[in-house]
C-alpha cells in the first residue's frame, strides 16, 4: 500500500509521527482552455494520488524526499529563492507564497510518493502543489480558506514553473467529492456539483505517453493570443474583459483586425465555453448522447482551431468512436499529448483496449496506456 510506502519511507528519514495527506489528479469532463479566459470547466479529482508524510520540524529547514524519483531538497523555509531541481521547485514555489504574504510557518519534514502518471495531462504537478499547500495550512495551523490555498498553488505554477496556468487544476484537486464533478465558473467562482449518476456508463483515459517538450511554450502562447484577440475585439466593444464575454458575431465584425490565426483561436473558445453550460445539463440529466457529441465537437475544435493536439491523441480520439457502445472522446487537459478522454457503455473497454492496442502499435510502434477512472474527494488528511 502506498500509506505504508511512505510511512516506512517518512520513519526511516525522519522521526516523529506524520499527518498523512492524500492529493488527487483529476480529469476534465468538457471545457479546455476556456479557464484562463474567464470561462466554465467540468472537472473532477480522481483515483490516482500523491501520498504525503508530513510533520513540522524544530527549524526552520524544509527536508523533502521525492520517492518515486530517488531524489531529496532542503532549503530555509525563509528562502524564496528559486531550486535547481523542477519537482522541487513546484514545492518551494508553494511555501514562498505562504513567505511573501507574511503568513507564519516553520521548517518540516515531508516524504511523498504517488501514481499519478506524469506528463500525462492528469495534473500531477497540481496534485503536488496544493497537497503541499494543504499540509503546511493543516502542520502551521495558518488558517487559511480553501481558495487561498488554490490561488497560492496557482501562482507557484506561474512563478516557478513558468506555465501561466488557469485555476481549474487546483479547484479539482481541492473542491472535488467523491462520486461527483462540477461545473466551474472561472470568474466569479462560483460553482456547482452533480452526482455521476451515469451507472452504465465508465470513464476511460487512454494515454498516448507522449509528452511534447514544447507544451508549456505552446501553453503560454494560447493564452497570449487570446488576451491579444480580447484587446482587438475590446476595441470595437469595450465592455468586453475577456473572451467569455464575446460571441461569434463579434469575432465576425472583428475578423479583419484580427486576422485568421486569432479568429479562429477565439472562436474556438467562445465555441467551447458555450458548449460546457449545455453539457452540464446534458449529463445531469442523463443526455448521454447529446453529451458524448459535444466532447466529440469539443475534441475537432481543439485540433483544427486551437491547434493542440497532435496525431496520437487524434488517431485515439477519432478511432474509438468505430467501436459500439462508445459515447464520446476527445483530447484532456493542456494538450501536445497526454491522454484522450472516453466516455463509453460498461463492459466494452476490455474490447477496445484489446483492440486500440493493437492498432496503435501497428501505427505508431508505441503501447499506449490505460486507466479506468472513478470520482474522488479532492485532497484530504487520511
Ligand atoms: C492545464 C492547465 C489548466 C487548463 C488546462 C486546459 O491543465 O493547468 O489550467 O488551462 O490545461 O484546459
Amino acid at each position: 500500500m502506498m500509506i505504508d510506502n511512505v510511512l516506512t519511507a517518512y520513519k526511516k528519514h525522519f522521526t516523529g509521527n506524520p499527518v498523512i495527506i492524500r492529493s488527487p489528479g483529476r480529469v476534465n469532463l468538457i471545457g479546455e482552455h476556456t479557464d484562463y479566459n474567464d470561462g466554465y470547466v467540468m472537472p473532477a479529482a480522481i483515483n490516482y494520488f500523491t501520498w504525503f508524510a508530513v510533520s513540522p520540524a524544530d527549524t526552520d529547514q524544509v527536508r523533502i524526499v521525492a520517492m518515486d524519483v530517488d531524489d531529496h531538497i532542503e532549503y530555509d523555509v525563509n528562502d524564496i529563492s528559486n531550486l535547481s531541481s523542477a519537482w522541487g521547485n513546484y514545492i518551494k514555489g508553494v511555501t514562498s507564497q505562504f513567505i511573501i504574504s507574511n503568513i507564519k510557518i516553520g521548517g518540516f519534514n515531508c516524504v511523498f510518493s504517488g501514481n499519478i502518471p506524469p506528463g500525462a495531462g492528469l495534473s500531477s504537478s497540481a496534485a503536488l502543489t496544493c497537497g503541499i499547500a494543504f499540509a503546511v495550512n493543516h502542520i502551521f495551523e495558518t488558517g487559511l480558506e480553501t481558495w487561498k490555498l488554490a490561488k497560492m498553488a496557482q501562482t507557484a505554477e506561474h512563478r516557478y514553473a513558468k506555465v501561466n496556468c488557469g485555476i481549474m487544476d487546483q479547484f479539482a484537486n481541492l473542491f472535488s467529492e467523491k462520486g461527483r464533478f462540477s461545473l466551474l465558473d472561472c470568474r466569479s467562482l462560483d460553482y456547482k456539483k452533480e452526482n455521476w449518476q451515469a451507472e452504465g456508463l465508465e470513464i476511460l483515459l487512454i494515454d498516448t505517453k507522449i509528452k511534447h517538450a514544447l507544451a508549456s511554450t505552446e501553453y503560454n502562447i494560447r493564452k497570449q493570443q487570446c488576451e491579444m484577440a480580447v484587446n482587438f475585439i475590446r476595441d470595437v466593444f469595450p465592455e468586453v474583459r475577456s473572451l467569455r464575454d464575446v460571441t461569434l458575431d463579434m469575432i465576425g465584425q472583428c475578423g479583419q483586425v484580427l486576422g485568421e490565426t486569432l479568429a479562429t483561436k477565439a472562436t474556438y473558445i467562445v465555441e467551447e465555453n458555450n458548449r460546457v453550460e449545455s453539457a452540464f445539463d446534458d449529463l445531469k440529466n442523463g443526455r448521454i448522447a447529446a453529451f458524448g457529441e459535444k466532447m466529440v465537437e469539443s475534441h475537432s475544435g481543439l485540433r483544427d482551431k486551437y491547434n493542440v493536439s497532435c496525431k496520437e491523441l487524434d488517431f485515439l480520439a477519432e478511432t474509438v468512436l468505430e467501436y459500439e457502445g462508445v459515447y464520446g472522446a476527445r483530447m484532456m487537459g493542456a494538450g501536445f499529448g497526454g491522454c484522450t478522454l472516453n466516455l463509453l457503455e460498461k463492459g466494452v473497454s476490455e474490447h477496445v483496449i484489446e483492440d486500440i492496442s493493437d492498432k496503435y502499435r501497428n501505427t505508431f510502434d508505441a503501447e499506449p496506456e490505460f486507466y479506468t477512472i472513478s470520482l474522488e474527494n479532492g485532497t484530504c488528511i487520511l
